[in-house]
């Protein structure tokens, strides 16, 4: 049963993230102590590890707004590098082409839930 411990988790209730919201999960994610965000974009629950595709960064490195002004896209605080808040791809031409790495994320019974093999809760 461990095992399943260290694959799924409970993030917060469903209800408590309103679309256009982040929340900053510190987690081991591959076995170091990290961090994830979790999003609703659209309706829709999305992860992704919490660092920029151009330099070692967080996202929210300079500040704690990941989502840009319209809350349709992410954007990392540091050089302001556009992902896209569904794939976590890039759309700046900057790191054109190399995404955020996306995490497992699901939500049923109004409960959000990480299942994913490379995070572990801290
Ligand atoms: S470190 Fe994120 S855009 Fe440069």
């Amino acid at each position: 049963m461990e095992l399943l411990e260290t694959q799924e988790f409970y993030v917060c209730d469903g209800d408590e993230l309103l679309d256009g919201d982040c929340i900053k999960l510190p987690l081991k994610f591959r076995g170091k102590k990290d961090s994830a965000l979790i999003i609703r974009d659209r309706g829709k629950v999305r992860a992704f590890h919490n660092l920029c595709v151009h330099m070692p960064r967080t996202l929210d490195c300079e500040s704690h707004s990941v989502f840009d002004f319209e809350k349709q896209q992410l954007r990392c605080s540091m050089h302001g590098i556009v992902y896209s808040s569904e794939t976590g791809e890039s759309l700046s031409e900057i790191c054109r082409g190399k995404k955020l790495t996306s995490i497992r994320i699901i939500e049923q019974d109004n409960k959000i839930l990480i299942r994913d093999k490379r995070v572990a809760r801290l």
